[in-house]
């Protein structure tokens, strides 16, 4: 007997099969039937009516940064008067500014407004959401972004350590010091409160070296986690090869990765996951180089990269559209790259990403034609329904 079946309803699993009039049911919090209606012999305990609405994987935002204080409307003008997001880094604002502004703010203060925020991603059927810390780059606000993110609820949330965002003040000049610290305490402090499941770095001109970078990887591999990495989005330093020689989960935003960098990626199984919210945002010009991701089959996820600086985009339908549009993505590819994808750029593909027996019964329901009419609107709310193992 299962809990609850769906019925007349269109179903694409996202692992190769599509019902027309199709029935998915669940029990015990996991998918224990999906097929086509007339195959379904068996019964439930409640019976569900889909309406004709679309099933679909639920969401799976792999990269935000949803944790944080203040905003940064001011350098937005700024930047729409000339200056660039480098220029305003390197004058001390950029993710510095959000750092004051979040070291200042209570646990309670950045629980609750990412779960203000949060509420978006649920209207839209997401049901796992990554949240790095990253804004505190001291020990006790580091620490005090990860415990906020962990209280947020609704949503699965999968935490990342990225306590080598950028350099904090105090450590100016001093960079490798600041990755020692890193590496000794802060990271060790936040594995040690079960508050890490995956460490990134950025990877950057104006924030942290290969080596510094592989410094925290090494790090992170001795505590037996895994990493990921900000590579790649400004200039080329060679992040995604050093992302798939520590076997990363995912190398993140890749605008000026090359053909190399592409070719290790589909070596170790890395993902890829892109941003178009920040390429849009920052106004970018140099296009991730997708062909190449496309060729050697690196699996290409998607996520809003959710942050005050450089994406301050809260809608994975938002995103799906711009990475149609702007990386010219197909929206079957856009589909995949916030469901399938983007639960392997966070090792969760055993239980999430696709609708097939024994994975999460978390799924949404959907009032369109087509999957494609998802990426292809903009701003309409055509979720009507999410369901969310528990
Ligand atoms: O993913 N690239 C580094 N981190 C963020 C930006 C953070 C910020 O500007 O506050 C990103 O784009
Ligand atoms: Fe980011």
């Amino acid at each position: 007997m299962h809990d609850a079946v769906w019925l007349n309803a269109r179903i694409a699993t996202l692992a190769g099969a599509t019902f027309r009039d199709g029935a998915l049911a669940v029990a015990g919090g996991r998918i224990s039937w999906v097929g086509e209606r007339c195959d379904w012999k068996e019964s439930a305990r409640t019976e569900h009516d889909a309406r004709g609405a679309w099933i679909l994987p639920a969401f799976v935002d792999c990269h935000t940064h949803l944790v944080y204080a203040g905003n940064r409307a001011h350098e937005f003008e700024l930047r729409l008067k000339g200056a660039s997001y480098e220029d305003i880094a390197r004058a001390g604002g950029g993710i510095l500014s959000t750092v004051r502004a979040t070291r200042e703010a209570s646990e309670d203060a950045l629980a609750a407004a990412a779960q203000r925020r949060l509420q978006r991603w649920i209207a839209e059927g997401a049901t796992v959401v990554e949240v790095k810390s990253g804004y505190g780059l001291d020990r006790d606000t580091e620490l005090k972004m990860l415990r906020a993110a962990r209280r947020l609820t609704g949503v699965t949330v999968k935490t990342t350590f990225l306590g080598a965002h950028t350099l904090p003040e105090e450590y100016k000049g001093r960079a490798d010091a600041y990755i020692d610290f890193v590496c000794d305490e802060v990271l060790p402090a936040a594995a040690d409160e079960k508050l890490v499941d995956a460490v990134d770095v950025f990877c950057e001109r104006i924030a942290f070296s290969r080596a510094q970078t592989a410094r925290v990887f090494d790090c992170a591999q001795r505590l037996g986690l895994p990493v990921k990495l900000h590579a790649d989005q400004l200039s080329d330093l060679g992040g995604a090869a050093l992302a798939a020689r520590h076997h990363a989960l995912s190398a993140d935003h890749l605008e000026y990765s090359s053909e190399q960098g592409v070719e290790a990626l589909a070596r170790s199984g890395s993902a890829a996951v892109l941003l178009p919210g920040a390429f849009y945002f920052l106004r970018e010009t140099r296009l991730p180089p997708i062909a190449a991701l496309r060729r050697n089959h690196v699996p290409m996820a998607l996520a809003t990269d959710h942050n005050p600086g450089s994406s301050p985009l809260s809608s994975p339908l938002l995103a799906m559209n711009m990475a149609c549009t702007l990386f010219h993505l197909t929206p079957e590819e856009a589909l995949a790259g916030f469901t399938v994808n983007a639960a392997r750029a966070l090792g969760m593909q055993a239980t999430h990403g696709t609708l097939e027996v024994g994975k999460a019964a978390d799924f949404a329901l959907w009032e369109i034609d087509s999957p494609a009419e998802l990426a292809y609107a903009i701003g309409a709310a055509p979720c009507v329904r999410r369901e969310r193992a528990t």
